[in-house]
């Protein structure tokens, strides 16, 4: 396994935001973490990340526990979060946005992240503020693949975006898979976490409401909603 996340509990403050979540991804395998506002997707992510550290349970990356680790030793070992706040660096170029955590040993060389993203060659000399939401969002998924995971979060990419930036994001994730990275993907987007997935995890008040292969899912188009629509 790529990722083993174990009966984890969260909480901020004395309130608890996850309840015993637990789930698996397998290498090259891409997991959709869906559920309602609130559910506890952003928590999950970050969880794994050591942001929100976790006050029970086990994270284990290909096997190492890694829950008591610092989130900069976490992203040394090959995992990296895109938050939902996309925090690029306004001041900074397009370019050093991306190169700012190049790794040595990154596949992800910025020769190779321009022809996944070629939206983003015109743009290298702007500064980071200039671009509008999609082009930020290409920039810092290019800045996370710039530092070499194996492991990416991402944290509704889609959020914002254009229905052309839309599909321009899914595309570079099916980009990514087939280079063979693992990846959990926190989406809104129904349409695109069908399409990427390879296994589904519902969250609901931040415990695992049900979990199965995408496949289920794409038949069973009310097993997804029931935790999705708005009641
Ligand atoms: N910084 C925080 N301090 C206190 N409570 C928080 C904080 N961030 C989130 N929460 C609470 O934790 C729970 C889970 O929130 P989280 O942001 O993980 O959900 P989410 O599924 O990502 O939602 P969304 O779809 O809106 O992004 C919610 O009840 C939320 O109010
Ligand atoms: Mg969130």
């Amino acid at each position: 396994m790529m990722l083993s996340v174990e009966s984890i509990d969260t909480f901020y403050g004395r309130s608890q935001a996850i309840h015993g979540v637990s789930f698996e991804v397998g290498e090259n395998q891409v997991l959709a973490l869906l559920g309602r506002n609130g559910a506890g997707k952003s928590t999950t992510l970050r969880s794994i990340m050591a942001v929100n550290p976790i006050s029970r349970g086990r994270i284990r990356y290909k096997g190492r526990d890694i829950a008591a680790m610092a989130p900069n030793a976490i992203a040394a070992l090959g995992i990296t979060l895109v938050p939902e706040t996309r925090d690029p660096f306004y001041l900074l170029t397009v370019r050093e946005n991306i190169m700012l955590g190049h790794r040595q040993g990154s596949p992800y060389s910025l020769e190779r992240l321009m022809d996944l993203f070629p939206l983003l060659r015109p743009l290298l000399a702007k500064k980071g503020g200039e671009l509008s939401g999609g082009q930020q969002q290409m920039m810092v998924i290019a800045r996370a693949l710039a530092m070499g995971p194996q492991l990416i979060l991402l944290d509704e990419p889609s959020q914002g975006l254009a229905p052309i930036m839309v599909k321009a994001v899914s595309q570079v994730l099916g980009e990514l898979k087939k280079d063979g990275l693992s990846i959990v993907l926190v989406e809104q987007n129904l349409q695109m976490a069908l399409k990427l997935a390879d296994h589904i995890v519902m969250l609901e008040d931040g415990s695992v409401a049900d979990e199965f292969p995408v496949e289920v899912g794409r038949a069973d188009p009310k097993r997804l909603e029931k935790y999705l629509a708005v009641h």
